[in-house]
């Protein structure tokens, strides 16, 4: 009866949620790039007024990069923490775009309503559909209905530098009975999910140097090395025929699925014919002896990300570049370890290079791979709440994205993170068009009222 009303509340005040996200989405807070850490900070005092305006005692936390907002309510039974990210990917290619992307609008499809615009899905949207639950539930029943810690970022999306410091810091303010993370998508874009299993990342930038300018390829081409040549020879051999990848040690750490893990992955049906379809694709192409759904869940890759030099104007130039760039990353699963991998990636390549060829390298981000336990009841208690509110019994998942915090809660302080999110295969995440589906914001949002209710009461 007390959730039906807050139910009925959020159904009632959809419109109010929506141009409240939409307000957070102009806010142009893209972490990566210096030019927008002026927006970062508008983003993060925006959050603290929102939860203020809800009875939070919320403040924005300085940090060497952007801020974190951390917000606190008291109360009895199970103690949340809540996290979500507030920065947002840059949004070139920009003429791809079919609006200005920090001008969201609700576009109608024929899938049906959307909000358009960066951040509606990841992470705005998602991280808003936890706080119009809580909004709701408190203008329902005057508070809150359990302790809950709110704690967002603005560095997700750029590596998270000063996250581990922080959580360390504030290990005692952010300890919970639980972490609630919601920056995952749902299965097949119709099943709710809980994700259980979270890839790790490692991020490289190679650079390599020949002649210490650029030259005529008429007058120097033959005599002298390509940098080019060099690079893209020892980036076509980080694959074997097969898929495998074949930088020294690469593969020690990788676990085979735990039989539990592989016995909630069988009941899925997925239609890898349908994934790659819709993105014009149709072979999969990672290790040939491996299933779709382990090729992007629980096994490991390298993927070179952009490549460059030389002259990539219009028209033409016979130049011989002195220069060859590259930023490859790796996803990580069971204990491989980013750094061990890091050190084996830069002496294969530096191994591989012919005289006169020098070497250097910059490193990205870290994260190992993360995977839940489901032991506590929690985890069945939110999937029934799943459940109910979409007629589709919840599944547990995995993801083949990074969500390094996952990893940090069980390993600075002993929380178990719970990744429940209801983003789209389409949404379009780090590309041009992102969206929300308003069913998901809609959705997403009853469905915390419920786990709220299935955690609290
Ligand atoms: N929300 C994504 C993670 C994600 C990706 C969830 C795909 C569901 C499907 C998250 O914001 C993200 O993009 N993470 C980065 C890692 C980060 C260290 C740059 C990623 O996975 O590339
Ligand atoms: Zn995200």
């Amino acid at each position: 009866m007390t959730l039906d009303a807050v139910l009925s509340r959020i159904d009632t005040d959809l419109t109010g949620a929506t141009d409240r996200l939409m307000e957070l989405m102009r806010i142009q807070s893209i972490s990566t790039d210096p030019d927008f850490a002026e927006h970062c900070q508008t983003a993060a005092d925006w959050l603290v007024a929102d939860l203020q305006s809800m009875g939070v005692d919320a403040s924005k936390r300085p940090t060497p990069g952007h801020p974190m907002v951390i917000g606190h309510v008291d109360g009895d039974g199970p103690h949340l923490l809540f996290y979500g990210h507030y920065d947002v990917q840059p949004v070139d290619p920009l003429e791809l775009w079919d609006r200005d992307p920090f001008d969201p609008e609700l576009q109608e499809t024929p899938a049906g309503t959307v909000i358009r615009g960066r951040g509606s899905s990841d992470d705005k949207g998602q991280l808003m559909t936890f706080v119009e639950a809580c909004r709701a539930w408190k203008e329902v029943h005057g508070s809150l209905p359990c302790k809950i810690t709110f704690f967002f970022e603005g560095e997700e999306e750029s590596g998270s530098p000063s996250l581990i410091p922080f959580m360390k810091e504030n290990a005692d303010e952010l300890r919970a009975d639980v972490a609630l993370i919601c920056d995952t998508g749902m299965f097949e874009s119709r099943v709710p999910s809980i994700v259980t299993m979270l890839r790790g990342l490692l991020g490289e930038e190679i650079h390599i140097k020949a002649a210490d300018k650029d030259l005529h390829s008429g007058m120097y081409g033959g005599i002298s090395m390509n940098p080019i040549r060099v690079l893209s020879k020892i980036l076509a051999g980080l694959h074997d025929d097969t898929g495998r990848i074949t930088v020294p040690g690469f593969y020690d750490g990788v676990t085979e699925l735990p039989d539990d893990i592989r016995a909630q992955w069988q009941g899925l049906a997925f239609d890898h014919a349908a994934f790659l379809g819709d993105v014009d694709l149709s072979h999969p192409a990672g290790e040939q002896d491996r299933t779709p759904l382990e090729m992007i869940w629980s096994r490991p890759t390298c993927d070179v990300n952009g490549i460059w030099g030389g002259y990539t104007g219009n028209g033409f130039k016979t130049v011989l570049p002195s220069e060859a760039h590259a930023k490859v990353s790796f996803r990580l699963v069971g204990d491989q370890d980013p750094h061990a991998i890091r050190e084996s990636f830069r002496a294969y390549v530096t191994e591989q290079l012919p005289p006169d060829v020098e070497a250097t390298f910059t490193g990205h981000g870290t994260g190992q791979a993360s995977v839940t336990e489901t032991t506590d009841p929690k985890f069945e208690a939110a999937r029934k709440a799943l459940s109910d509110e979409w007629g589709i019994s919840a599944a547990y998942v995995g993801c083949g994205g990074s969500i390094p915090i996952a990893g940090h809660f069980q390993e600075i302080l002993d929380m178990t993170p719970m990744l429940i999110g209801f983003g789209r295969d389409d949404d379009q995440i780090h590309s041009p068009n992102e969206k929300y589906d308003l069913e998901s914001f809609h959705k997403g949002i009853r469905s915390w009222a419920r786990v709220l209710d299935a955690f609290c009461s």
